[in-house]
């Protein structure tokens, strides 16, 4: 059992429904893991100074929304949803798997020919040097790949800005490790990757949601939170970003850029779509180099397996960013560093980039075949598309309906920062699906379920 209690204090739902948001959220966040037993009733109850009647509620709102679930002599236990199998009669896809449309996979059939490039490095007179120690970080060839690839992705920097991570989760790890201490507030778009989430977690960080609309991160919210407190940092994906798709017109980065300047933050600019958006307006970095850390991944232009981010960063920060580099991997491996280098000086990257901007957009034209009736957020060529559930749905129910008729999807919640509201809303990535016939029998599905509606409460159509 675990020791868990809910951080209900600071909200404005009855109890019941803080409680249930609580489950929902801490399952969502990782600090509630699947098998995980919830206290008695009874405990919680006393723990809280409620009614236990208030706590049964709630978990059974919780169980409502597909997290947990009740077992008989075993209490009320977080749901291990990957280990549930979907019911065999309604898979769909090659094999009768699961379709995996819960993952950000970036098209996986559109990869670079690795088989090629292995043959070329195996050629190489040198490339015994890869199994040695070095710094990937000092060698100059790389830094200068580093370098060409940020500019690719719209800003422009010489080699000695580069810093050459483990990919870009670890590249907020390496910032926010180096230049935050426990304690330190991050601002962060109210939606965010879950990355931040973890690393947030890792480094004792707190995180704070900060309003959105339709463009995306709100500069008026931002102002009004700095204002309240003294955040440290802000992290936010202007181009495609993750879930909702949105890109940030070239005055909203103007206006952070000015925030930023005007409460001294460290801005974290996540451009790892930047490939799906090209003609988006010029990175935040590029108003605020002296405090813009500007991430641009491999993961979601080239193939995740690689494992390379480049970080442009200001001069004040570049040693602090490589010694938490050496801390916490002792280098980047070199194998990876060499591929990525010999694919961003040959243009395999961009072209594999562009390819899967190119397939992106044949998706999303699927998408709207399927769900066009139906109200989602996304951009013409961006991986994912958040569809807001019609009013009867849960997002967790209607993941946990997915999932038993074979399709993996990702609630809002996961993407929603403690303390914030999420929609009740599902992520769903095209990237996942094999080929397009998979993903049109996958967007099938989820056209059926939004038709049938939800058992017992009518279809909104
Ligand atoms: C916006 C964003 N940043 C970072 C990551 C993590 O990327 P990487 O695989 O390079 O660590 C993801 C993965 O989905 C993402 O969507």
């Amino acid at each position: 059992m675990t020791t868990w209690l809910p951080n209900i204090s600071s909200s404005s739902d009855p109890i019941y429904l803080a409680i249930a948001k609580a489950i929902v959220s801490d399952v969502s966040a990782g600090r509630l893991k699947p098998g995980d037993r919830l206290p008695p009733q009874r405990e919680l109850a006393q723990a809280l100074n409620v009614a236990i009647g208030t706590v049964t509620r709630g978990y059974v709102e919780a169980s409502r929304r597909g997290v947990t679930r009740g077992k008989s002599g075993r209490g009320t236990v977080v749901r291990d949803l990957a280990a549930e199998q979907p019911d065999s009669r309604l898979r769909v896809g090659p094999g009768g798997g699961l379709v995996d449309l819960g993952t950000n996979v970036p098209i996986h059939a559109e990869a670079p020919d690795l088989s090629k490039a292995l043959a070329t490095l195996a050629q190489a007179q040198d490339a015994s040097r890869l199994l040695h120690y070095q710094a990937p970080q000092q060698d100059p060839r790389y830094l200068a790949a580093g370098a060409k690839w940020i500019g690719e992705c719209g800003l422009n920097v010489g080699p000695e800005s580069v810093v050459v991570t483990a990919g870009a989760q670890h590249a907020i790890m390496t910032i926010l490790g180096a230049l935050t201490k426990p304690g330190d507030l991050v601002y962060a778009d109210e939606l965010t990757c879950p990355a931040l989430f973890e690393v947030a977690q890792l480094l004792h960080l707190r995180v704070q949601g900060i309003g959105m609309d339709e463009i995306g991160l709100r500069p008026d919210a931002l102002r009004s939170a700095c204002r309240q407190r003294n955040g440290q940092a802000l992290y936010c994906m202007p181009t495609v970003h993750n879930p909702t798709s949105t890109i940030l017109t070239a005055e909203r980065r103007q206006e952070l850029a000015q925030v930023a300047r005007e409460y001294d933050l460290l801005v974290i600019e996540d451009e790892v779509h930047r490939h799906l958006a090209p003609g988006a307006a010029a990175p935040i970095s590029q108003t605020v180099p002296e405090r813009g850390f500007f991430i641009a991944g491999l993961s979601k232009a080239v193939a995740p397996g690689l494992r390379v981010a480049y970080v442009a960063a200001p001069p004040f920060a570049k040693e602090q960013l490589n010694d938490a580099v050496a801390a916490s991997l002792v280098m980047v491996s070199p194998l990876t560093v060499e591929l990525a280098t010999m694919w961003v000086e040959d243009g395999t990257a961009r072209l594999t980039a562009d390819r899967k901007r190119v397939e992106a957009k044949a998706r999303q034209a699927l998408a709207r075949e399927a769900l066009g009736d139906y109200s989602y957020r996304s951009y013409a060529s961006a991986y994912n598309i958040l569809l807001d559930l019609p009013e009867e749905w849960k997002a967790g129910e209607f993941a946990n309906e997915a999932r038993r008729r074979g399709v993996a999807l990702a609630t809002a919640s996961a993407f929603s920062v403690p303390g914030c509201q999420p929609p009740e809303a599902v992520r769903v990535s095209l990237g996942g699906a094999r080929d397009r016939s998979e993903l049109r029998e996958a967007l099938a599905v989820i056209a059926k379920i939004l038709s049938d509606g939800f058992p017992g409460r009518g279809t909104r159509m």
